[in-house]
């Protein structure tokens, strides 16, 4: 027992430095994209349901471009390891389309955090037959704003 002391606190403090070392991915906060487009998660619950807001650079319309809301949802398995999986839908307040994002959140080489994503952006059309037309496809990266202090 006493010879078995030293070995299990080395073997605690060399877990618990492992546990410090690996950085996780956190959805919550102010991300920007390579279209220039804003994105803050303000709230994330226990079982990863969050809500957020988007400000978009782009539209396919001629409106005036408004901050719109988002609701999402993260994948909280553990087998995620720390770079969880994620969906989110935006409904655009200024336009009568529909966004939904999924994607990964990443930890890169450099210890950066990097959202990459795939969207549908879904219009409205008058009826079935242009149905074929209704869907935009396409992808973003995301990348943390950092706040200024
Ligand atoms: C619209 O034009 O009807 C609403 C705005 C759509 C913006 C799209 S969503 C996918 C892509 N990523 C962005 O950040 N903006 C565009």
């Amino acid at each position: 027992m006493v010879q078995a002391t030293p070995f299990l606190l080395v073997l605690f403090l060399a877990l618990g430095a492992h546990g410090l070392a690996v950085k996780k991915c956190s959805l919550p906060g102010r991300w920007v994209n390579d279209l220039g487009s804003n994105m803050t998660i303000t709230s994330m619950n226990a079982n990863g349901i969050f809500t957020g807001s988007y400000h978009t650079a782009v539209t396919a319309t001629s409106n005036e471009i408004k901050q719109s809301p988002l609701q999402g949802s993260m994948q909280k398995s553990p087998n995620q390891k720390g770079q969880p999986t994620f969906g989110f839908t935006v409904n655009w307040s200024f336009s009568d389309t529909i966004t939904v994002f999924t994607g990964q959140c990443f930890v890169d080489e450099y210890g950066k955090e990097v959202l990459k994503t795939m969207w549908l952006l879904r219009s409205h059309v008058e009826n079935i037959k242009n149905d074929w037309k209704a869907t935009r496809v396409g992808t973003n990266v995301f990348t943390r704003l950092q706040s200024q202090e």
